[in-house]
């Protein structure tokens, strides 16, 4: 190992995805196993918590082996062991915690604990150099957020949902279309077979705060599939998808740009599974191109949109130069937000 190569192992467990990866200094994955139980949930039509922590008990072993075998390092090479301790479900995060502490333990190594959130802001870390001051727009299955930072590790939430998060009205629109969950995806490819037809309403737009509210577009969603049922009229669905996608898009495009120029940042970063909607990331690039040339937007690539331990390696590389450790009586926070992340962590 070369005396400047910190490399950390990272365990993601938080919902639905077990995954294990090996991060040189917060920027490089050597190795990146993310095995998914979606196909487990599915029949369900969400997450069941109980079959998510079997799911990872039987996987972990497994995927720590993988990782450090495709990341070709041995133990001894490692500088700290990090995990998700929130925010999730709790019998979900207490697998990948109790793996960790375990780990550390073994082999005497630091143990680092890292708030998911943080993680898929620093996903795009493992594509390109953070800025700072940045906005991220951390968009996923259960937040909505938009994040300020003035620096490495300093989270200021300046805007949320105050109901549903976009991902889960992705979701629950996407059952009352007949989609199997997650139905996020197949919504954002349904929308560019279709046109905005509908026009559904744009919540909070013109408030002068930076929150979101999505619960009133999914309530606007269902009664009109409802009523048209009733009448015995076809919906068209191509066009319900993309009427729904357009009133997300605007709000969050909007509000995001709104705030990017209000707080004068150098860099806009897109975070979270929602990211990955081709709707979002294009109307992105097209409106900062117009409205705000000098400040460099950032978006992951798909693979680093969704739920993975690599973007958890390099949430932690920050905390591993601020030497700041988590103790083995380290326990998982299904309910972590921003503002309880510096009160959970204990010098070692
Ligand atoms: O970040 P993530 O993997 O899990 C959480 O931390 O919540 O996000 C999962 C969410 C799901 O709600 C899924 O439907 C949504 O991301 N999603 C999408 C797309 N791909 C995944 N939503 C809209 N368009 C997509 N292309
Ligand atoms: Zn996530």
């Amino acid at each position: 190992m070369r005396p400047e190569q910190n490399l950390i192992l990272a365990i993601e467990t938080s919902c639905d995805e077990t995954s294990v990866a090996v991060v040189e200094n917060g920027e490089r994955m050597l190795s990146n196993i993310v095995a998914s139980q979606i196909k487990s949930h599915m029949r369900f039509g969400g997450v069941v918590p109980e079959i998510a922590s079997r799911h990872h008990v039987e996987q972990i072993t497994q995927c720590i082996e993988e990782a450090m075998e495709e990341a070709s390092v041995s133990y001894k090479d490692l500088s700290a062991v990090a995990v998700t301790y929130g925010p999730g479900l709790v019998g979900a995060l207490l697998i990948g915690v109790n793996a960790a502490k375990a780990l550390a333990y073994a082999h005497d190594l630091p143990l680092i604990a890292v708030n998911h959130m943080a993680g898929h802001i620093y996903a795009n870390r493992l594509i390109q150099p953070l800025v700072f001051p940045l906005l991220a727009l951390v968009v996923s299955g259960g937040h909505t957020e938009l994040v300020y930072m003035e620096k490495d590790g300093d989270f200021k939430i300046i805007g949320e949902t105050r109901d549903d998060a976009a991902g889960e009205a992705y979701d629950k629109i996407g059952r009352v279309l007949g989609l199997p969950y997650p139905g996020g995806k197949r919504i954002d490819e349904m929308a560019h077979q279709g046109k905005d037809s509908y026009h559904f309403p744009r919540a909070m737009l013109k408030e002068d705060n930076y929150d979101f509210s999505f619960s009133g577009l999914k309530s606007a969603f269902i009664n009109l599939v409802h009523n048209t049922a009733q009448k015995n009229e076809e919906v068209d669905k191509n066009d319900l998808a993309a009427s729904f996608q357009a009133s997300v898009i605007e709000v969050l495009v909007k509000k995001t740009i709104r705030a990017a120029k209000e707080l004068g940042v150098k860099q806009l970063v897109l975070a979270g599974g929602v990211a990955a909607n081709q709707g979002l990331r294009e109307e992105l690039i097209t409106t900062m191109k117009q409205e705000l040339p000098d400040v460099e937007l950032l978006i992951p690539p798909l693979s680093l949109c969704g739920d993975n331990a690599a973007m958890i390696g390099a949430a932690a590389y920050v905390e591993y130069n601020r030497q700041q450790f988590a103790g083995y009586d380290l326990n998982a926070q299904p309910g972590l937000t921003f503002d309880s992340f510096e009160e959970q962590i204990v010098n070692k």
